[in-house]
């Protein structure tokens, strides 16, 4: 299964993610994460993407392309199927993107639409905490880790809130995400391969209904 995640910050496009890596061995791609490891790291691109992201503008196209371009052509597990979640973000993200699968011969199948209104996406950002060790994410109400502050995946003991999850960052991302990444919407709807989901249902619901839909396209994937 090759999948593009689509949505507003916050509708649950990583969480998604990690469920459908549950019972599939597929690659999740994720430029948001790529972008924190180069920023942890302090590389150039790390120093260049900061500042965009801590105000949560779009790092410029020319560097994001950049990155995922490498990663992709790096990534030998690209064979069993990938997640892209938060790329492509603007219409001449997903054009590239189109070009780079085109040469390894790995087009998208399908683009999971997820939305959620602006006040659940403030309630979930504000209140998301993911664990340094393995990324897993909870939410302090809506999703708590069954022993306050460890993670039910690895047991670490360092759930933290990601900088640029306070609300004025949040509201600024909705409405960067309103300017430049909606009009990807009618850019793959043309391509007959978005699939819109509700991403106000419970997480396990979208997760059922989008392995089903897989499991019917894909049958030879099922474990
Ligand atoms: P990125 O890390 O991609 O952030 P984002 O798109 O804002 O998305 P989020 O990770 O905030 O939300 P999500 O949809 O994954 O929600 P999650 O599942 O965690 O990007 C960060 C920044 O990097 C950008 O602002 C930009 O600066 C830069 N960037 C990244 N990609 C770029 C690109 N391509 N071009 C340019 N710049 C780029 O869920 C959120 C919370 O809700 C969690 O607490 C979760 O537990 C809870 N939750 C999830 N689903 C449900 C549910 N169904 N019901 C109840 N609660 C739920």
């Amino acid at each position: 299964m090759k999948i593009v995640l689509l949505g507003p910050p916050g509708a649950g496009k990583g969480t998604l993610a990690g469920l459908l890596k549950k019972d599939r061995s597929v690659l999740h791609i994720s430029t948001g994460d790529l972008l924190r490891e180069e920023m942890k790291n302090e590389t150039l691109l790390g120093q260049e993407a900061k500042s965009y992201v801590d105000k949560g503008e779009l790092v410029p196209d020319s560097l994001v392309i950049k990155l995922i371009e490498n990663t992709i052509n790096k990534s030998s597990e690209m064979d069993q199927g990938y997640l892209l979640d938060g790329f492509p973000r603007t219409v001449s993200q997903a054009e590239e993107l189109d070009v780079i699968l085109r040469k390894i011969g790995r087009p998208v199948d399908y683009v999971i639409y997820m939305d959620a209104d602006p006040e659940v996406i403030v309630h979930r950002l504000t209140g998301r905490r993911i664990c340094r060790d393995c990324g897993a994410v909870y939410h302090q109400i809506n999703r708590p880790p069954k022993v306050p502050g460890v993670c039910d995946v690895c047991g670490g003991n360092d759930l933290y809130q990601r900088t640029d999850d306070n609300e004025k960052t949040i509201r600024n991302r909705m409405d960067v995400y309103l300017k430049n990444t909606l009009p990807i919407v009618e850019y793959y709807k043309n391509k007959n391969i978005l699939v819109k989901v509700d991403g106000t249902q419970p997480a396990e619901s979208i997760q059922k209904y989008i392995s089903t839909l897989l499991d019917e396209k894909f049958p030879q994937h099922k474990d």
